[in-house]
């Protein structure tokens, strides 16, 4: 539903109110808002597509999504990554119809035209000459991202020739990537093809929330987490009131729930990893990195705007040992009401297959359209639409107030950049994705 034709910078100064930590419900529901974002937000912005281990081979490709349009990453003859817009230049057909595969090019099947991996057009219907001279085909080779770059097998692009440098862009977040994506020489691998599924919910939900919320952990998914974790619900909550949430800068947020102090010594460091890769882990990352890294449970960020992850050990045997997963996704926009979730797997390359199967199910188990987790989560993400879409409901605000008391609280002297708070249960970071959000609408 169209709420406003013109919405213009000074609405979305209002919609986002910094001084009372609260935002208009409206921009988790308006069509309106959505469609701007695409325009204001997603057209600017470096969007996460891929890992350079689905696409390891010239030919490699895999279809992807930045925001709304469909995209093909591949990797060319050259070794040099694509992306392409997955839009036939003749009259627009989507092109590859296929997730994944090896080719030589891309033929549409409605004419035939066909391009390379490099998105020039080789071949029309018939015969190129039929046209007379009359077409300068240069103009029609597919659109391409105006750049792509990688950080730590992450493969990021953006239509905007403008953006900063993704090294510059990411920033600070670097050091907290590197704690789950770059701790041994090898780096990381994906396991298998992405899991998706559509929730009936803004996509800035799933971003906020992963930015991060320490409370619903223990609220929506209490029963699970003593099934899941092995260790009783006072421990979650203690280690979520009193581990740090951090704003890394440029939107990019996250938190490092530590080892509650009522289990110090009973849990062993790098809790849910085998030794093999503790000892990788002890040479790649820095002492800062290992100070913070060593007592974590795990790990949740957003990478701003859509892109999140986060690390957990599960136990799915009474006694058996913790086991870590990995889960990296993104929350694809499909209207103001719905989004998709694409959700993948990571493990260490030097894992062993059977910790590599393991660490797979670990995440099969809690965070996947099956999982523990993500079914307590989306049940609570509709219930926000189906509670904040009435011509009552949308009028309220959507309260982030616990960042009132925590925001000037910043721990002095932390091992790691950026601005570190002193507790999950904060709201100060979840509301940072949406300040950063404002920027973007209000430019
Ligand atoms: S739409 Fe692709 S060849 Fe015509
Ligand atoms: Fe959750």
């Amino acid at each position: 539903m169209l709420l406003k034709e013109n919405l213009g910078p000074a609405d979305f100064e209002q919609l986002v109110d910094e001084q009372k930590a609260t935002a208009s419900r409206l921009i988790f529901t308006d069509q309106s808002i959505f469609e701007l974002e695409q325009e204001k937000l997603f057209a600017k912005v470096w969007l996460y597509i891929g890992h350079d281990s689905e696409i390891p081979n010239p030919g490699d490709y895999v279809t992807r999504k930045m925001a709304t349009d469909p995209v093909i990453l591949n990797r060319g003859e050259d070794g040099n990554i694509n992306v392409l817009l997955n839009s036939c230049s003749h009259r627009g057909t989507l092109l590859c119809t296929t997730d994944t595969g090896n080719t030589k090019g891309f033929t549409c099947a409605y004419h035939g035209w066909a391009f390379g991996l490099n998105g020039d057009l080789k071949a029309t219907a018939d015969d190129m000459n039929l046209y007379d001279g009359k077409v300068d085909f240069d103009t029609l080779n597919l659109k391409s991202a105006a750049r792509v770059d990688s950080y730590a097998g992450l493969i990021f692009a953006t239509w905007n020739n403008e953006a900063p440098d993704l090294a510059d862009f990411l920033g600070d977040a670097r050091w907290y990537l590197d704690l789950y994506r770059k701790r041994t020489p090898q780096g990381m691998e994906v396991l298998g093809a992405p899991h998706r599924w559509v929730v009936e919910t803004n996509w800035k939900t799933g971003a906020v929330n992963f930015g991060a919320d320490g409370p619903h952990a223990v609220k929506v998914h209490g029963p699970i987490t003593q099934a899941t974790f092995g260790i009783p619900p006072q421990a979650v909550r203690d280690s979520l009131l009193y581990s740090p949430a951090i704003s890394m800068g440029n939107g990019h947020n996250g938190i490092l729930p530590f080892i509650p102090e009522s289990l110090r010594g009973q849990v062993p460091a790098f809790t849910g990893y085998p030794a093999e890769l503790i000892e990788l882990y002890e040479q790649c990352l820095t002492t800062a990195q290992l100070e913070v890294s060593r007592d974590l449970l795990g790990g949740v960020q957003t990478m701003f705007p859509n892109f999140s992850s986060v690390q957990a050990p599960a136990i799915f045997r009474p006694g058996g040992p913790p086991i870590n997963m990995l889960a990296i996704r993104v929350w694809q926009p499909i209207s103001a009401t719905q989004m998709e979730i694409w959700n993948w797997f990571l493990v260490e390359k030097e894992a062993s297959e059977e910790w590599k199967h393991e660490a797979m199910l670990a995440g099969v188990r809690t965070f996947s359209p099956g999982g523990t987790f993500d079914q307590d989560d989306a049940e609570a993400w509709a219930g926000i639409t189906a509670g904040i879409a009435g011509q009552q409901s949308r009028q309220g605000d959507m309260n982030f107030q616990m960042a009132l008391a925590y925001r000037d609280q910043i721990i002095p002297d932390f091992p790691g950049p950026g601005k570190a708070y002193p507790s999950i249960y904060g709201e100060v970071t979840e509301f940072d994705v949406l300040l950063e959000w404002q920027k973007y609408m209000t430019a």
